[in-house]
């Protein structure tokens, strides 16, 4: 397949934001409910794909996407690469946190807590405010070239 770094890592966060939504719709389809079991429509599998999944693009933006790059950056988006950086961290702490949660030792059958249900869907708009960050840095990027005002 002929992708570019840039084209890979819009697909990447296509693939991220839809796997989030289907996510989303089994909690809400849940919603009438106390809250979802870990097993319901394969929530347990669907959470821990999405963390491989995202472990994967964050280590391609790191090593060939976005966020490969710190040489002859302006030094406001290289405050905003080391910031998007740091925030892979701890997006995927908090993601292996909350698929533990999930996951937890009661077996499939057990309801999820509240409590990680929300935190779950606070981790996915903060990733979803993370992809949305890195599309401004490409497109800053992108204008900056275009108008010859840096390489
Ligand atoms: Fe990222
Ligand atoms: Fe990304």
């Amino acid at each position: 397949m002929n992708e570019t770094p840039e084209s890979r890592g819009d697909r990447e966060h296509g693939e991220i934001h839809a796997a989030m939504a289907e996510i989303e719709a089994i909690l809400d389809h849940w919603a009438a409910e106390p809250v979802p079991t870990r097993d319901a429509d394969g929530l347990s599998e669907k959470i821990s794909a999405l963390r491989a999944r995202l472990r994967r693009h964050f280590r391609f933006e790191e090593q060939e996407g976005i966020l490969a790059r710190r040489e002859g950056l302006e030094p406001e988006d290289r405050r905003f690469v080391e910031e998007l950086l740091l925030q892979h961290r701890t997006l995927e702490e908090r993601l292996s946190k909350t698929t533990e949660e999930v996951g937890g030792a009661d077996g499939l059958r057990a309801r999820i807590p509240t409590i990680v249900v929300r935190e779950m869907r606070g981790l996915f708009r903060d990733i979803r405010r993370h992809e949305a960050q890195e599309e401004l840095l490409q497109r800053r990027a992108h204008w900056r070239r275009s108008s010859g005002i840096r390489e």
